[in-house]
């Protein structure tokens, strides 16, 4: 356990809402980062109910929080709560971080904007490239919403229920110029599907529970594709042990958490986030969980 930031009668509460909120490693992250640029904040967990989010809400103008980050099951609900949102907060219909503007409430959406940095980092644009996305649900929006904006060229999403990934493609078809296309998840299998990929990104829950992945043409990749897995534990899900085993590269979801808390971190303090001391600490509470 991390030494807690100092309270005193000037420190400003920032919180993070969910149910359940238990096993979030925010606090951590965020703490670090507070501690180690010396700024008067604390991170803490706020359980709140879905039948307590308006007043929860409300909450953060009465105890003039500095902002909030949303999670499960919260971030779609929020909205309609607040002020004013950002282009991917509308964009993506969900909110994951709210800056308290002098009791303006503002929702931003930094999933996916952490997610392109996250690529960024490993030296991968994804303007002009060809995408599979596996999955339909709400960080696939996210997701999905990011590469479009970022100039992908053609995105495939492979979904069990196909109708989610059609009517993802219907809401943002008109969104930028890439090819959307849509498929059942056995069509995972066919090698055609992947030979001009240069991103494979699982943003199902299979692997939570140890499940195997659905069959996939991992070797019909290039070698350079990446293989980016959005569940951030276990470490080694099935679906990045095949890329592993196929010699492809990989990344899991820690580093979207990790980026899109340093984006919220900037919006809150203005300041860049210090990222190796969020990391030490995301990976010690992930380590110790
Ligand atoms: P999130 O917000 O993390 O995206 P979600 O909205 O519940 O979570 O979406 C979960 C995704 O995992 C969906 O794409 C879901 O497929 P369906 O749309 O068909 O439900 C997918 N998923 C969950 N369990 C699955 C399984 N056993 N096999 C295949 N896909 C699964």
């Amino acid at each position: 356990m991390s030494t807690p930031v100092s309270i005193t009668g000037q420190t400003r509460i920032v919180g993070i809402f969910g149910d359940p909120i238990v096993h979030t490693r925010s606090p951590a992250m965020q703490n670090a980062a507070f501690r180690a640029l010396h700024l008067p904040y604390a991170y803490v967990p706020f359980h709140v109910r879905p039948a307590d989010l308006a007043n929860a809400v409300q909450a953060i103008r009465a105890y003039n929080l500095l902002g909030v980050n949303v999670t499960v099951p919260h971030k779609e609900r929020i909205v309609r709560y607040l002020d004013d949102l950002s282009a991917e907060a509308k964009l993506c219909g969900a909110v994951n971080t709210v800056v308290n503007r002098e009791g303006v409430l503002f929702g931003d959406n930094t999933d996916g904007r952490g997610f392109l940095a996250s690529l960024q980092e490993r030296g991968l644009s994804p303007q002009g490239r060809n995408v599979v996305i596996i999955g339909a649900g709400g960080s696939t929006r996210a997701v999905l919403v990011s590469l479009i904006r970022a100039g992908s060229t053609r995105i495939t999403i492979a979904n069990r229920t196909v109708a989610k990934a059609r009517a993802l493609v219907r809401a943002y078809r008109t969104l930028g110029d890439t090819q959307l296309e849509t498929v059942s998840l056995n069509r995972l299998e066919d090698p055609i599907l992947f030979s001009n990929a240069a991103l494979v990104v699982n943003c199902t829950s299979v692997g939570l529970h140890g499940e195997a992945f659905p069959p996939l043409a991992f070797h019909a990749t290039p070698r350079a594709c990446l293989f980016y897995d959005l569940l951030y534990r276990p470490e080694q899900t099935s679906f990045l042990r095949q890329a592993r085993a196929a010699r492809r590269s990989t990344v899991d979801g820690r580093r979207m958490l990790l980026h899109q808390g340093a984006l919220a971190f900037s919006l809150w303090t203005g300041q860049p986030a210090p990222l190796q001391d969020m990391t030490r600490a995301l990976n010690r509470a992930l380590r110790t969980a």
